[in-house]
């Protein structure tokens, strides 16, 4: 949790000591959804939404009202305004509110905000500095929930540790990052989340992909870097699959070989490995239907994790407002 204003921030890994808490407190929730019915009660959340979504709005909306919460959403993209992000813009375009004039307003009328902004992947300078989602930071005087932004997606990554732990035999799993053919422009942000969290948690993480698809450093320092699958696969016990952009050639697409899509064949030398992807995947582009709908998969676990994540991360913020 940052704390840039005097509001706490669930935007990027917490910490180790929060994380191990947060997913004690999803596995908990798991077990007793209803148990804190009543504890967000007069209590509002703004689910704000700049693109597309099915698994993270529905996930917060029900973890909302399992803490007695009230959620509304809004499809700023669709529904809204369109944003201008400059400072000192002259809006003689286009855009036609200033993000400071609407955060202000949503900070208003909520007592948290859910924020999703991913990146344009053409301007990567606004992307790194993550500028949708620092300037609600800046603006709504609130506590800000990335509900994905243009560099991280933590509440993905908390489902997914919540679903590792559920899930592994050994105290430190070796864990893989496998890069995924796709055939559009992918962002970052789940792989660089995933690899913060994983790195964090102190788990063995191998990270794999073509030459060319390397992530940003940032995320990765500790992670083993190898370029051939099939030797980072070796004795894995968690394989994520994901598909990500260039970082380097920032949002283009280098290589497409079908080869690294991951089949059966491909984990021979990794018979106990289990296979994670956040959702939404191109079958049989990214990953092979033999194992989407095998018994290695945890695609369905990792996203009804998600309910679960997103009210631990609600019921800590909640906690931390008390007086
Ligand atoms: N995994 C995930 O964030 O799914 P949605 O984009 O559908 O929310």
């Amino acid at each position: 949790m940052k704390n840039q204003t005097s509001a706490f921030h669930y935007t990027q890994f917490p910490g180790k000591a929060i994380a191990e808490k947060l997913i004690e407190s999803a596995l908990f929730y798991k077990n007793s959804p209803r148990y804190d019915s009543q504890k967000g009660q007069g209590k509002r959340l703004g689910c704000i939404f700049l693109n597309p979504s099915l698994r993270t709005r529905v996930s917060t909306q029900i973890a909302a009202s399992n803490l007695g919460m009230e959620s509304v959403v809004l499809n700023m993209d669709k529904e809204a305004w369109a944003l201008e992000m400059k400072e000192g813009a002259v809006m003689n375009k286009t855009t036609v509110e200033h993000i400071k004039d609407a955060a202000g307003v949503l900070g208003s009328y909520f007592d948290f905000l859910a924020v999703r902004a991913f990146p344009t992947l053409t301007d990567q300078q606004s992307d790194m500095e993550d500028e949708v989602i620092n300037k609600f930071i800046k603006h709504t005087g609130r506590s800000i929930i990335s509900l994905e932004s243009a560099l991280r997606h933590p509440l993905q990554s908390l489902a997914d540790h919540v679903t590792i732990r559920e899930k592994s035999q050994k105290k430190k799993p070796k864990v893989v990052l496998t890069w995924a053919p796709h055939i559009k422009s992918i962002p970052h942000a789940v792989a660089n989340s995933f690899a913060e969290w994983t790195l964090g948690m102190e788990y063995d993480l191998t990270i794999t992909h073509p030459r060319g698809y390397e992530l940003d450093s940032q995320f990765t320092q500790g992670a083993t870097i190898e370029y051939d699958q099939s030797k980072a696969l070796k004795d894995a016990d968690f394989v994520y699959v994901k598909n990500w952009s260039s970082f380097e050639d920032y949002g283009k697409i280098h290589h497409t070989d079908p080869a690294w899509m991951l089949t059966e064949s491909h984990l021979k030398e990794a018979p106990e490995a289990q296979v994670m992807h956040c959702l939404p995947v191109r079958r049989n582009l990214e990953l092979s239907d033999e194992i989407l709908d095998g018994p290695r998969a945890l695609i369905q676990n990792q996203a009804a994790n998600r309910v679960f994540a997103a009210q631990a991360v609600l019921s800590h913020l909640l906690d931390l407002q008390k007086p």
